[in-house]
């Protein structure tokens, strides 16, 4: 891989003397979904899949990026005019970061060569734009030898998404991204942004991903609108009782306020966060224990609430659920990550993978008329320099 990476910089740069190649993870989040901007526990794990940097300083202020998923062309930028650009989409996830190491006083006075070259399908919710903010914190860290927490690089990829990509995301995506830990999952608290490593110990069961190749575009999706949502429902709650984040209730707390949120849906929005919050304080519990059906059975619940209380699914996601929970050795399964499309993530016995990926394929294409790709993952680290 190193020596193909360092082919395709030279075709494009010329040559690749005193570049250095770095990886970011993308993320798979196995519970705890839509409730990273409620407060609430969230459960992601690092994936193997990422996005790959070749990079370089140069002598000059110049900023030449380029990646081989797109045209192999240099878009050139000037670290003296850092704004978002409307016509290279792909670029403002870097110049984001960029933006955002200088506000907080990080001193770049050096341009970059950058060549990216991500091996996460894109629009399948598996966190290709948090894996490049995040590959692009790492790089500036490395190249210009700044001291920055991984929590740093996190809320720089966040900063970066909401100002230059329009997408009002919470924190989980970057934090997975910044913070993974090969075989263990993240369990974070998204309130305070404490965390623990928890293995993933699956004995003979497999995470498989499948991606229902519907796409998703976050910011033209609801999920801006979901996140306003709760915010609303946050609002009537408060008018009440002191809190300050939606997952600071329980579920009993919950039942006797709800009527305080005088919007049905908003109620409903409501309801999912502190479902869903309560459903990942119980996973980590049974993950730890080993009990995989317990697990499983969470996941399942997680799906349904995400369908019928949040609506994030659509109908290709409930499709996939759906086949998957009716085939042999599947412990649970349910959409994972921003939802309206995207990908899910299933537990699969190893014998019956093979299988499941035949019948859960055959199942969701006569459902949607859509052909699902199915990935066999394991979970890997945070950031690394390669070369
Ligand atoms: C997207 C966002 C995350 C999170 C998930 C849903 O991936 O970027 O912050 O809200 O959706 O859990």
């Amino acid at each position: 891989m190193k020596e193909r990476l360092l082919q395709e910089f030279e075709m494009i740069y010329g040559d690749s003397k005193r570049c250095h190649i770095y990886f970011a993870p993308g993320r798979v989040n196995l519970i705890g979904e839509h409730i990273d901007y409620s407060g609430g526990y969230v459960m992601p794990c690092a994936l193997t899949m990422g996005t790959y940097g070749v990079a370089r300083k140069r002598e000059d202020r110049k900023l030449c990026f380029s990646s081989l998923n797109m045209d192999k062309v240099i878009v050139e930028k000037s670290l003296d005019e850092i704004k978002p650009d409307p016509d290279n989409d792909w670029t403002n996830y870097l110049l984001g970061v960029i933006a955002a190491f200088a506000k907080e006083g990080y001193e770049i006075e050096q341009g970059l060569d950058l060549m990216l070259y991500g091996t996460i399908p894109s629009g399948a919710g598996l966190s290709s734009s948090a894996s490049v903010e995040v590959l692009m914190g790492f790089v500036l860290k490395e190249l210009f030898g700044l001291d920055v927490s991984g929590r740093r690089l996190a809320l720089a990829g966040q900063w970066a998404e909401h100002e230059y990509c329009g997408v009002n995301c919470g924190i989980m995506d970057q934090f997975a991204v910044a913070m993974g830990k090969k075989d263990h999952a993240v369990y974070l608290n998204t309130g305070n942004l404490s965390y623990e490593y928890v293995p993933v110990e699956l004995k003979g069961v497999k995470l498989v991903l499948a991606n229902s190749n519907k796409k998703h575009a976050l910011n033209e999706s609801a999920y801006n609108d979901r996140r306003r949502e709760c915010e609303e429902a946050l609002r009537n709650l408060q008018e009440v009782m002191g809190i300050e984040a939606l997952c600071q209730l329980d579920p009993d707390t919950f039942d006797t306020c709800q009527k305080a949120i005088r919007d049905e849906d908003c109620r409903r929005r409501a309801r999912h966060a502190v479902m869903e919050n309560a459903r990942t304080k119980k996973a980590v519990e049974v993950l730890k224990q080993g009990d995989i059906e317990a697990f499983g059975r969470l996941l399942n619940e997680s799906h349904q609430s995400l369908s019928q209380d949040y609506e994030v699914t659509g109908d290709e996601m409930d499709a996939l659920a759906e086949a998957a929970w009716e085939q042999p050795g599947v412990y649970g399964s349910r959409m994972t990550g921003g939802g309206f499309g995207g990908c899910t993530v299933s537990l699969v016995r190893e014998e019956d993978v093979p299988s499941f990926i035949e019948n859960t394929g055959k199942k969701y294409t006569e459902k949607t008329s859509l052909k699902a790709d199915f990935y066999v993952v394991e979970i890997g680290g945070g950031p690394v320099v390669l070369l």
